[in-house]
């Protein structure tokens, strides 16, 4: 069944009909053409489709679309300011933290979403908030060294 859902998308409001079972991924992909936003396992265990929801960071191939009515959604293309990059998205430019890139929007999300928390995290805390995520490349070092940059 279609239904009108209004939400925002990296500050702009939009509305339009989904299917009740397309999930937030592929109406991000397909209709807005927010290509951050990874496909990779489809099944909520490898963190490449997170989004910001109200800001909190959740796996939009397992969110359907449906239940983004009223919500707020941030994706990597809203991070930039002014032609600039994020404080997170520059750290993890300047500690290397990125080999393919696959799986780097995802792991910007849930790092986003503890710099907007504005308070210390330890090693083990960031670890944990980006654990839900899957990198094949990079050994997640230098992906926790520019978190812990990023919230400096
Ligand atoms: S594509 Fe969503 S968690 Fe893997
Ligand atoms: S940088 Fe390639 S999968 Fe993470």
């Amino acid at each position: 069944m279609l239904r009108k859902i209004t939400m925002t998308i990296n500050g702009e409001k939009r509305t339009l009909e989904v299917d009740d079972r397309e999930s937030l991924l592929e109406v991000l992909r397909e209709r807005f053409s927010l290509f951050s936003v990874k496909q990779g396992c489809s099944v909520g265990e490898c963190g490449a489709c997170a989004v910001l929801i109200d800001g909190l960071s959740i796996n939009s191939c397992i969110y359907l679309a449906v239940w983004a009515d009223g919500r707020e959604i941030r994706t990597v293309e809203g991070f930039e300011q002014d032609g600039k990059l994020s404080v997170m998205q520059q750290a993890f430019v300047d500690e290397g933290a990125v080999q393919c890139g696959f799986c780097i929007p995802g792991f910007l999300i849930s790092a986003t979403e503890l710099m907007e928390k504005k308070r210390s995290f330890s090693r083990e805390e960031v670890r944990r908030a980006l654990s839900g995520h899957l990198c094949r490349c990079t050994g997640y070092q230098k992906i926790v060294e520019a978190t812990e940059k990023g919230l400096k």
